[in-house]
Order: C-alpha cells, then structure tokens, then sequence
C-alpha cells in the first residue's frame, strides 16, 4: 500500500488513474469503515482512503483530544484489504494556515446533528470538499449511518457541480444491533450492554409505524421517555421524509427514523429507513 502524506506527491501518483474511488475517514477503522472500503473496491480499481482526525467538526467541549488513534492497526487492516493508496496528512497539510473559507450551508444542517453540535456539518463539509478538490475520485463512499452527513455531502455535490457519485453504504450493525462506531469504544461493558436500546427503539417505531400508527409526536415522546427510563440522555428522537431530511407528517411515506442519545459520557447516533 502507498501511504502519502503530503499533497504533491499523492497527485503525481494519482495523475496516472483513470478511475478512482475515495472513502474518507477519521481513521480508528472498524469493520463498519471495512465495508465501505469493499463496496469502493467493488466500484473501481483504485481505491484511496483517507485518515484525518478534523478539527473543524469538533465544538470546544468535544472529544477531539480523546478521539481514538490507531494509525499502525488502521494500515494493517487496510493493507489486509489491498488498498492501493492511503492519504494521512498531518494538520499542517490540510490547514497550512487559518482555514477561513468555510462553506455556508443550508437550514437542513442545523436540525437533528446540527442543532445539538452546531457548526459541524459546516466543518464537515469543508474538509470533504478539500479532500475531494485534492483527491479528485470519481466515486465516494459514505455510510447510512451518518445518515444526515450523507445527505448533505450529497446535496453539496449536487448543488455545486462536484463532478462525484456519492455511493451509499449499509450500516453494519454488532450481533445485537448496535451500529459500529469508534465511539463505541467508549463504552463499558455496561453501557455496551445497554447501548443497543437505541436501535431497539428506533426499530419498536418502525414496526409501529408498519403496522398503521401515524401518531409521529407520540410515537417520538414514548421512545425518548422509555430511553430515559433506562437512563439515557435523548438529544433527539425524530421521524423525518428520506429525501428532504425534513420533519415527516402523518400521510408522508419514504421516511426515516433518527436519534442521538448518550449513555453517560458517550453520544450514539442510529437511524433506519421505513419501506413502504
Ligand atoms: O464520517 C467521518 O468519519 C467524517 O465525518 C468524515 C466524512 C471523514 C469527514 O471528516
């Protein structure tokens, strides 16, 4: 696997591929990232990961200092998949000076995420506009499970003529449900025992939404309620229209059912997509 660290040499090694597919990550890989990584392979013969922990998307009080890295076990689990090329610069790369261009986005990144971490999806899509402005792939690779960033970085291209397929990828899910996340390895054995109730929660609104009840204000303070009776602190619990990210109403169909809540010190994100 090449690995590079600075801009030039990245584009020179580039400039030679004809189709390139990029995942971008903040590296602390998990079998969730894995999969990302094999459906880009799926798609191209070239795939180019990326590994940097951006400052931009953290508020003050967040854990950017704590977040994990594992930079030598990320590169053996990517080289075990063949990667071709990883991209892990270091902030003096990406930010050489004060990153004062940020882009203004639209309202829909100030509800869920945004009303809880304001400024993220700000900072989130300024850096992966840089990595796709530096990276130039044909195809990139976002997860469901950051159902609300995969919206907006779709929008993003859409809306500015990025030339890039964004592709959608499963969330993967433990045994018992829960979606892997790096935050994960926050939990204790507890809390990760008690960690699958999100999901768990968001599917009882999916069956109940399923089989007939249209009631979405209830169906949201029943399940916030039944998290806080088992101790969670619920930021939200939302049913929303798939397309717009927008609050659902009662005759909407193609909806999505989404929530952030913490378990003590850690804040887990799910979501899952109704079929009607
Ligand atoms: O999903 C992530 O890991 C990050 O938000 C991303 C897309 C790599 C941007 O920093």
């Amino acid at each position: 696997m090449n690995i590079f660290y600075d801009i030039a040499s990245l584009r020179q090694h580039l400039g030679k591929e004809r189709h390139i597919a990029f995942v971008p990550t903040m590296g602390n890989l998990h079998d969730g990232h894995l999969e990302l990584i094999k459906q880009a392979k799926q798609l191209s013969p070239c795939v180019v990961v990326s590994i940097f922990i951006n400052r931009l998307q953290f508020l003050p009080h967040e854990d950017f200092d704590r977040y994990p890295r594992t930079f030598e076990d990320d590169c053996k689990r990517l080289a075990e998949l063949d990667v071709n090329t990883l991209f892990a610069p270091d902030e003096k790369i990406l930010f050489p000076t004060t990153q004062e261009f940020l882009l203004a986005l639209p309202p829909v990144a100030d509800i869920l995420e945004g009303e809880f971490r304001p400024g993220f999806f700000r900072g989130v899509a300024t850096i992966v506009l840089k990595l796709f402005n530096i990276i130039q792939p044909n195809l990139a690779v976002f997860g469901k499970k950051d159902y609300q960033q995969l919206h907006i970085v779709r929008e993003m291209v859409n809306q500015l003529n990025v030339p890039i397929d964004v592709v959608a990828s499963e969330t993967v899910r433990a045994l018992d449900g829960l979606a892997l996340s790096s935050r994960n390895q926050y939990l204790n054995k507890e809390q990760r025992a008690e960690a699958c109730n999100l999901y768990q929660t968001l599917l009882d609104i999916k069956h109940a939404i399923i089989s007939g009840n249209r009631d979405f204000w209830a169906l949201q303070d029943y399940a916030t309620q039944s998290l806080e009776k088992r101790h969670w602190k619920v930021d939200y619990i939302r049913i929303h229209k798939r397309d717009s990210l927008m609050p659902a109403h009662a005759d909407d169909t193609r909806l999505v059912v989404l929530g952030a809540a913490w378990l003590n010190q850690t804040r887990l994100i799910d979501n899952i997509e109704i079929d009607d």
